[in-house]
């Protein structure tokens, strides 16, 4: 395991250019196996996860070619159905690959998925949807085994909007013989990218963004190339680092809309804000305002941004006060910033933060990817140097965070 060693009372200052957004880039990398041809995906953020995709596709038999930012993916020889389950372990997206895996072959085997440990994170509405569309779901301790003649269409209703069902579902049901219509699903704009992927290959999907999606089955999917949508998360992970540390910012080649719950609370919080075109400046106060957050799913407050708050949060002026409504372990990051002088309580799904004037360094330990970032982030405040071991969850979703982070005059290294 590697660490990051930060140089705390740091003030983040310059421009920042954001990459492309990991939870959209999976999926996408997922779907990539559906038309059984080349296509090329620019803006793919070279990071853990990204990378740990890549090798489960290669090991079912797709051709994977890296060229930068671009990536071109051929899936024509893929030659088994079994995905990987020491890589499937490593990553809880892997899952989506059986939407894909089960729509050309139908056929599809795999092992419960992966991923940082922020809760249960069961998979239970991605197989009854999967069971909607006359897949037979059959599993012993090991593996979960997919298989059916032929996909149905079908009604769904989930019962809460799962980013990942609602992404595999879409995947799994594009090749039926008719339409196929799931209600309550996720609205994040991820799902909107995955949508325009899977049209421009020929896909007949309407409504993502909204929540009821409808798939019209099609008979075949063509090559293409597209371009991964901005992250919101890496973008708003910039904008708080530099509030948190009363900076000033540009952050480049960010969709205004896909943040605006994270720039209202950045406001809220005492912050400057400016939006125009593709970027957003951030004026940060000397000290932020305490202010209360509640996770919900897309239009709501991002659960991903949780931590990265809680840890801002943990010197502004007054008592904030955060709900945790998505995922039962997302405050894995609070005993270590505990350690950093913050004082914060923990009551069922909220955390009460009593601001302080100053952390101090320490050596602390990531845990999961975004309560690392949030890590980092009370380490730029601390007095002193703060040593974040674990850099390895960081890595699984930001491209570059120390180049980035050095880039705004941060003194910040990585050591193996
Ligand atoms: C995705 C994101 C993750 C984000 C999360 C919520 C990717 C790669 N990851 O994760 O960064 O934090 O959305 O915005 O896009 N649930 C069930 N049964 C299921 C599926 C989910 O109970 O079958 C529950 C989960 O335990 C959790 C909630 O639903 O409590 C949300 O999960 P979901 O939206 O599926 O998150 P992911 O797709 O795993």
């Amino acid at each position: 395991m590697s660490r990051y060693i930060v140089k705390g009372n740091s003030k983040l200052e310059g421009e920042v250019n954001i990459s492309g957004s990991k939870n959209s880039a999976l999926p996408i990398i997922a779907a990539c196996i559906l038309n059984g041809g080349t296509n090329i995906l620019y803006n793919v953020p070279n990071i853990k996860d990204t990378n740990g995709m890549f090798e489960i596709l290669r090991d079912l038999g797709c051709v994977v070619k890296k060229k930068g930012k671009k990536i071109i993916i051929n899936s024509e020889n893929i030659n088994k159905f079994h995905i990987n389950e020491k890589l499937m372990r490593e990553m809880r997206s892997s899952v989506i690959i059986v939407g894909a895996l089960i729509a050309r072959f139908k056929n599809a085997i795999f092992s419960y998925p992966g991923g940082c440990e922020i809760g249960a994170r069961p998979i239970d509405l991605h197989i009854n949807g999967l069971k909607k569309l006359g897949i037979n779901i059959s599993e012993n301790t090991r593996y979960i085994v997919c298989k059916c003649d032929k996909i149905i269409p079908a009604e769904i209703q989930l019962d809460f909007p799962s980013v990942g069902a609602t992404e595999n579902l879409m995947l799994a049901a594009v090749f039926t013989d008719g339409e196929t219509i799931i209600r309550n699903v996720a609205m994040e704009p991820e799902i909107i990218d995955l949508q325009n992927f899977l049209n421009r290959m020929g896909a007949k999907i309407s409504g993502a963004g909204s929540n009821i999606i409808k798939i019209k089955g099609v008979k075949s999917l063509k090559e293409v190339s597209f371009n991964i949508m901005p992250d919101r998360i890496e973008t708003g992970t910039f904008l708080c680092y530099t509030a948190m540390t009363g900076g000033k910012i540009k952050v480049n080649k960010v969709n205004i809309n896909d943040v605006s719950p994270i720039l209202m609370k950045l406001e809220e919080a005492g912050c400057k804000i400016e939006k125009k075109n593709d970027y957003i400046r951030l004026d940060g106060p000397k000290r932020l305002k305490a202010i209360d957050i509640q996770t919900l799913p897309y239009p709501g407050f991002p659960t991903d941004m949780q931590s990265i708050f809680l840890s801002m949060l943990t010197t502004a002026k007054g008592t904030s006060i955060i709900t945790e409504n998505i995922f039962e372990n997302r405050f894995k990051c609070v005993p270590e910033l505990v350690r950093m002088g913050a004082k914060i309580s923990i009551s069922n799904s909220c955390a009460i933060v009593k601001g302080v004037r100053k952390l101090v360094g320490a050596e602390i330990f990531a845990t999961d990817l975004r309560g690392g970032a949030a890590l980092i982030g009370a380490a730029l405040m601390a007095k002193g140097t703060t040593m974040v071991e674990n850099c390895e969850f960081v890595e699984r979703g930001y491209e570059s965070l120390e180049t980035k982070l050095r880039n705004l005059g941060v003194d910040i290294i990585k050591e193996r």
